[in-house]
């Protein structure tokens, strides 16, 4: 195939090395730290060496800055620094600092309908309630008909969070920097794994992205912060929380590697927020399609994915002209 050479060759060795050109020259590819502040999005089919990659980049990274893995699967205890067993133990914090942010959350993790956050945020009077919030439903006495039903759908939804005993807690913002245990040249991994329902595992990959982002708002934390988001099919639900995060923290020094296996269900703001693509094999066709339409691939290369080994990736880049094949080292 056709391979391009950089935009401009200045500064191209300060970044991360991603591989070579398939075929010779073999010219090495690397992309800036700037770059991935700005979000790197890697799909590929399941087995496909996405968290392979992830993992070396989280683990490269660090250096600019400190790296954070939400781990959906316990995958990554080998490359941490620091290791999080969320469920294990102490409490995870969480940090809120308005009751709306709580309902907020809750209708984002839960997928919630509207009268659902509405009678919500109704009880939710400070963030601490949060904690408790089976209780005031359990103990709300219906002030309309609409409140019945929605009351005790609320309480199914709600259940999934709290069933498991005592997995969170809400603290203060300003408590977080003792909490998000990140320093600089550290990669800390939030372990998810022990967490039983898809809901609390969201939870605290919210609460996680949150604590990030406030840190970063006040200035605790100067450095770059690269956070890897694995599963984040799972961890966007319906709503628009990682849509926005990714928006929002770029100014911030933040820095997402997005991880899935279904480009085609992703939103196409995921596609437009991340500069730098990697893509890895995909099987169907849908998937094909998605990512080959966002990255506006010619059709040749567009049939390379289907066929693309573990060491093999298509990768668009700033510092690209055009996506190319390269060979990951
Ligand atoms: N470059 C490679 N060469 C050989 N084997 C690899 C390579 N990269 C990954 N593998 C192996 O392939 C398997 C799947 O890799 P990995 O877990 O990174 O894939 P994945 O895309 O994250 O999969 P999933 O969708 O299931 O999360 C692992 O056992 C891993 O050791
Ligand atoms: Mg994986």
């Amino acid at each position: 195939m056709v391979y391009s050479m950089y935009n401009s060759s200045n500064e191209i060795e300060d970044g991360v090395l991603l591989g070579r050109t398939s075929t010779p020259p073999r010219i090495p590819i690397y992309v800036k730290q700037a770059d991935f502040l700005r979000h790197c999005l890697i799909v590929g089919t399941t087995g496909s060496g996405k968290t392979s990659l992830a993992m070396k980049l989280a683990n490269e990274l660090k250096r600019y800055g400190a790296s954070v893995v939400l781990d959906w699967y316990g995958e990554y205890s080998r490359v941490g620094d620091y290791i999080v067993d969320v469920g294990v133990g102490e409490p995870v914090a969480i940090p809120i600092e308005d009751p709306l942010d709580a309902v907020f959350l809750l209708e984002e993790v839960l997928d919630l309908s509207s009268p659902q956050a509405y009678l919500l945020a109704k009880l939710l009077k400070k963030p601490k309630d949060l904690e408790r919030v089976i209780d005031l439903i359990e103990t709300y006495e219906p002030e309309a008909r609409w409140e019945v039903e929605t009351k005790a759908s609320l309480m199914r939804k709600v259940s999934l969070l709290l069933k498991y005993g005592k997995v969170f807690k809400v603290v203060q913002p300003s408590e977080v920097d003792r909490l998000v245990e990140f320093s600089k040249g550290r990669l800390t991994v939030f372990n998810l794994s022990n967490l039983k329902t898809l809901e609390l595992r969201r939870l605290v990959a919210l609460g996680v992205l949150n604590a990030v982002k406030y840190l970063k708002e006040r200035g605790v934390f100067k450095d770059s912060v690269f956070v890897v988001v694995e599963e984040a099919h799972n961890v966007m639900a319906k709503s628009k929380f990682l849509q926005k995060y990714l928006a929002e923290v770029r100014k911030l020094g933040i820095g997402l590697i997005v991880v899935t296996q279904s480009p085609a269900g992703l939103d196409y703001e995921i596609m437009n927020n991340t500069n730098i693509k990697v893509v890895k094999a995909l099987k169907s066709a849908d998937d094909i399609s998605a990512i080959s339409k966002s990255m506006n691939l010619d059709a040749k290369v567009a049939s390379l994915i289907n066929k693309l080994g573990y060491n093999e990736a298509v990768v668009e880049a700033p510092s690209l002209i055009e996506p190319i094949l390269i060979e990951l080292t």
